[in-house]
């Protein structure tokens, strides 16, 4: 597989969509994680409010601030140099008024260098997407399952059927000018059908293969995090038990007196 060069940008995602290549897009909090996606070719990377669950151990999205996310996004920011970096507003940094939704996005662009911001909600969140666009902000969707909307929704796993609803959602973060929209967990019809009626790309999580492209959360996909087994989710990797399996070889070394070695000291 050749690795992409050319720095990936708001029309380059869209054309690549257009000219039908599968988008790839990844979470990604820090400095570390970021720079090996980016090296290995990702199209996009999320800094994705998921940041509270996977980094901070919190049972929600709903506690993470504007400040903590804007730290990480820079983070990941600095160390990519292709992928396009979309860092997520987090929850009540943006409900309140268009005018508050344009400056928090407005202190993201500034202070963390990304591409791109994302925000959860279609129709309910028209105006503010036109508005953070009228400041020249590329503004990315999420609607289906909204992690922020878990109280209202009455859970974080459940399948988004109402096919209306979600297709008008889609069609007014459009209409406001979001330049591409994430699915989570819809069925693989209605997000193949919802993908087919926009001409933006859709990114899909739990929404099946018909989507433009695919976002899985970092930690997850990696293998970083047994506990959670949902049936959409493929582990691409076993870094749990890597890591385990790693610092109990350093431990046991240690212990036994194998590490330090004659190659590993200095005379
Ligand atoms: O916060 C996040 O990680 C996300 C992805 C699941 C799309 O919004």
């Amino acid at each position: 597989m050749k690795t992409p060069t050319r720095k990936m940008t708001v029309p380059a995602f869209r054309e690549a969509a257009e000219r039908g290549q599968k988008l790839t897009m990844l979470t990604a909090y820090d400095y570390l994680w970021a720079g090996i996606m980016d090296e290995a070719g990702v199209d996009s990377i999320l800094v994705g409010d998921s940041l509270a669950m996977v980094v901070q151990g919190k049972s929600t999205t709903l506690p993470v601030t504007l400040d903590q996310m804007i730290y990480h996004g820079e983070l990941v920011a600095r160390a990519v140099q292709r992928a396009l970096v979309i860092v997520d507003m987090p929850f009540m940094s943006y409900q309140v008024s268009p005018q508050q939704a344009v400056e928090n996005a407005g202190r993201i662009m500034k202070e963390t260098g990304a591409d791109a911001i994302k925000l959860e909600g279609g129709a309910i969140q028209s105006e503010t997407i036109r508005g953070i666009g009228r400041a020249e902000i590329p503004v990315m969707a999420h609607i289906g399952m909204r992690p922020q909307a878990v109280r209202q929704l009455g859970g974080m796993g459940k399948i988004q059927r109402d096919e209306q609803r979600l297709l008008d959602d889609a069609r007014a973060a459009e209409d406001a000018g979001a330049f591409s929209i994430v699915l989570e967990l819809v069925p693989e019809d209605i997000a193949g059908r919802i993908t087919e009626a926009l001409s933006i790309p859709t990114i899909g999580i739990g929404a099946g293969a018909r989507c433009s492209g695919q976002v899985l959360v970092g930690p997850d996909m990696l293998g970083l995090n047994p506990g959670f087994k949902p049936r959409f989710l493929k582990q691409f990797g076993d870094l749990r038990n890597n890591a385990l399996s790693a610092v109990r070889g350093y431990i046991q070394e240690v212990q036994n007196g194998q590490f330090p070695d004659e190659q590993h000291s200095h005379h």
